[in-house]
């Protein structure tokens, strides 16, 4: 039940150095970094930490720089209180909940560059959110102690690809697990922004999640990527009250677009578009399945 495991003594750290000294106890510490408007999935991320780590670490943070748009940061959803009240139950052990003066004390001038997986999609669409993604984990990062566990989505893949890259580039010693996308009934993943849309327009959201699928079982049954891509634009086009951003098909572990199947070993399909004026995003994966020498367009 989950009363029992309620932890009474969750701290909420709000400074980064008490933060680094409270992680080096000497135990192994998963970390689950968020927005905050927790919902199902962070709770999936936390639940695996918790499992597999002696202790877990929250970071809550509305992170200015990974937002090109004013408007889009203000209306973020945040309800701290919630959060830290869904923490405490999940079993999560510290809250890290700093200011934006304790985690931007001067303003950035480095320019983190992941070339194609941060130009492409996500980033032509919202220029700088990775550089501001990328700086706010490398801040994070610095405070981890060596072999801690870093959990995200694959909702996120994009996300998860450039942190990959950052972890590996820079040497960072921490171990990135991906954890699959939590999803409504209906197919739409838990997004924090899902509470932006109203009653009216949110049946309407599970239309990205069917897209995908629809483009999934279009590949599988020997499709061609033209095929493929030309329908997905025309269902979209036809659904009032949806307006597409990109549909792309990638290689999922550099984002280039997919010209044979057979040099891929996992494919990647990804959306993103505007329901009601929320910006929405998905993808899902798939195994290389396909027989060698399939030309894909
Ligand atoms: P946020 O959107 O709060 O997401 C925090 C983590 O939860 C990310 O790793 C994201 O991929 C994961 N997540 C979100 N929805 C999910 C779902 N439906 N199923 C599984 N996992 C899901 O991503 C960010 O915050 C920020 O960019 C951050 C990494 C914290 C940097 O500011």
């Amino acid at each position: 039940d989950n009363y029992s495991k309620l932890d009474l003594n969750m701290e909420v750290i709000r400074d980064k150095k008490i933060l680094l000294s409270r992680l080096r106890n000497g135990k192994r510490w998963g970390i689950v970094p968020t927005m905050g408007g927790l919902h199902a999935g962070h709770k999936g991320l936390i639940d695996k930490s918790v499992q597999e780590n002696e202790g877990t670490v929250c970071s809550l943070f509305v992170n200015p720089t990974q937002f090109n748009n004013s408007a889009d940061y203000n209306s973020y959803p945040r309800d701290w209180e919630k959060d830290k009240k869904y923490l405490r139950e999940w079993g999560c052990d510290i809250v890290f909940f700093p200011s934006e003066q304790e985690m931007y004390p001067v303003a950035p001038r480095i320019e983190l560059n992941f070339g194609r997986l941060s130009s492409c999609m996500e980033g032509k669409s919202r220029p700088g959110h990775f550089q501001g993604v990328s700086l706010v984990l490398c801040k994070i990062f610095h405070l981890l102690p060596p072999g801690t566990r870093v959990y995200m989505g694959q909702k996120d893949w994009q996300q998860c690809r450039v942190v990959s890259q950052l972890i590996d580039d820079l040497g960072f010693f921490l171990d990135l697990r991906i954890l699959p996308t939590v999803r409504h009934p209906d197919g739409l993943a838990y997004s924090s922004r899902n509470v932006l849309l109203s009653p009216k327009t949110r049946p309407l959201a599970s239309l990205l999640y069917k897209l995908l699928i629809h483009g999934k079982n279009m590949l599988l049954g020997g499709e061609s990527l033209e095929k493929v891509k030309e329908k997905i634009l025309s269902s979209s086009s036809e659904s009032a009250g949806f307006r597409l951003d990109y549909f792309e098909i990638v290689d999922a572990y550099t984002l280039e677009i997919i010209t044979f199947l057979s040099e891929v070993d996992q494919i990647c399909l990804a959306i993103a578009g505007w329901v009601d004026g929320v910006r929405l995003i998905d993808n899902v994966l798939i195994e290389g399945k396909f027989g060698s020498g399939t030309k894909m367009s």
